[in-house]
């Protein structure tokens, strides 16, 4: 007789010791999952150290389906829980189902259509007074600058804080909060505050002080009299409704504000970086930047930034955790495993993009990109609320710079790319040399 094992087997995948796959993944990202997808096919088990066991699936199908329709099945809040004691529990980010959906709601609107014109002259200021920064023959790791730079925007754009002493007191408290993130690998028994000493205590103590400087904005704003006219998205959440007529509460605005720091600066800082990886060994693009610089048509600025998160997207998986068993490209997959739909594996397809190593923007000037073939901002009720603000930043900043001044690489070869923390970004941070002021 057959034995049935209770729980029906996993897609196929590398073998090797977890410590020898995580190391692969976190060096050579690229190399590794074309290769696994080359060995296993569209969906392969991987066993990584800190995420333990999941499934990455590239079947354009699949990951539609993942996207589409009821998600309900579909957690991702729980994976991001480890963020908790940077973002707080009511953030977006680690909410499932209502709760989630009603955080969402309240988001969303602020970062519409309208506000991106905005945005827009936000962004053009703060580019302007950093590149006016710059001086020839000067070098830099670009995505230290844009760093800054994409920090600014968002505490000016989103916090609506524009004094420069308060937008610096902020950016010192947060940034050192932000920074502390290893804190977050230490394990539960070992958070003690010790009088503030330790590393639990000291992220404590910073966590406090910033929390204190967001609070003091958000009664601020309660105060400002021009609070109804005002178009910073905090603004807008004060004012805002959800569907029961109540209004977010402080704890709430203050989780969401970290939440769009956390989630927003620096991904948007290091897709700069790669665009600048490109741009500066891309000299006819950046010539057909400049020719087009004077007109009305920002088609191709906006084809440069599309392929740009095409061909380095900066999060690969954005995890789903299942609540009950799915079908996923003939295999079941239990409750309680995790899911990846891989951005890589996609817009790393042949059939998609042909020579997908090269970068292109011409490949997007025939119209936009496909929804579900296009996914540096992931899917469905997920999906990143800022990219919005996030492609017109990088349209605006790449315009800036461009037209401002002459960029030559500092390395031969283009950035390797790595995995740090949850996002992929250039092993040395792009780095430059200002050949040329152009204005
Ligand atoms: C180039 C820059 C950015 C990239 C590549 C990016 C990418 C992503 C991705 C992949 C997700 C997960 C989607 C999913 O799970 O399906 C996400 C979620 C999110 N992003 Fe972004 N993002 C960027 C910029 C921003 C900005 C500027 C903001 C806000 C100011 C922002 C706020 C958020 C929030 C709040 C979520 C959580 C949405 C939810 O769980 O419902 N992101 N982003």
């Amino acid at each position: 007789m057959l034995l049935r094992s209770a729980t029906p087997p996993l897609p196929p995948g590398p073998r090797g010791p977890a410590t020898l796959t995580t190391l692969r993944l976190i060096e050579r990202p690229y190399e590794t999952l074309r290769g696994w997808r080359a060995r296993y096919g569209e969906v392969f088990t991987v066993r990584t150290l800190v995420f333990g066991t999941g499934v990455y699936v590239a079947d354009l199908d699949e990951i539609k389906g993942m996207f589409t329709g009821d998600q309900s099945t579909l957690r991702a809040g729980e994976a991001n829980a480890p963020l908790g004691p940077i973002l707080g529990d009511r953030s977006v980010l680690l909410l499932d189902g209502p709760e989630h959906l009603r955080q969402r709601r309240l988001l969303l609107p602020p970062f519409g259509g309208s506000a991106v014109r905005t945005f827009r002259e936000v962004i053009r200021e703060v580019a302007a007074a950093e590149i006016d920064r710059w001086r020839v023959g000067e070098t830099f790791r670009m995505r230290e600058r844009m760093r800054g730079l994409t920090f600014e925007v968002i505490v000016r754009a989103v916090f609506g804080v524009t004094e420069p002493a308060r937008v610096e007191r902020l950016r010192a408290a947060l940034v050192s909060v932000i920074d502390s993130q290893f804190v977050l690998l230490v394990p539960g028994a070992l958070r003690r505050e010790l009088g503030g000493h330790g590393p639990w205590g000291a992220f404590q103590r910073r966590r406090r002080a910033a929390d204190e400087l967001l609070y003091e904005e958000i009664d601020r704003r309660r105060e400002a009299p021009d609070l109804e006219e005002r178009t910073d998205v905090l603004s807008l959440l004060m004012r805002a409704r959800d569907e029961d007529g109540e209004r977010m509460s402080d704890a709430e605005l203050r989780d969401e504000l970290m939440t769009m720091l956390l989630a927003g600066h620096e991904t948007t800082a290091t897709s700069l970086a790669f665009a600048f990886d490109h741009l500066i060994r891309e000299p006819q693009v950046v010539s057909r930047l400049r020719d087009e610089a004077e007109g009305e048509d920002d088609s191709y600025l906006d084809a440069v930034v599309t392929e740009t998160l095409r061909i380095r997207p900066v999060i690969d998986a954005p995890e789903r955790t299942l609540t009950e068993p799915r079908e996923v490209s003939g295999w079941t997959l239990p409750a309680g495993i995790r899911v990846y739909p891989s951005i890589v594996l996609v817009h790393q397809r042949e059939d998609l993009y042909p020579e997908p190593e090269r970068f292109r923007p011409e490949r997007f000037l025939d119209g936009p990109a496909e929804s579900y073939s296009w996914l540096p901002f992931g899917g469905g009720i997920r999906r990143c609320i800022g990219a919005a603000l996030a492609q017109a930043e990088m349209a605006e900043v790449i315009r800036a710079v461009v037209s401002r001044v002459e960029l030559e690489p500092v390395r031969p070869e283009p950035d390797p790319v790595v995995v740090r923390g949850i996002t992929m970004v250039p092993r040395h941070g792009t780095e430059v040399r200002v050949a040329r002021v152009l204005t």
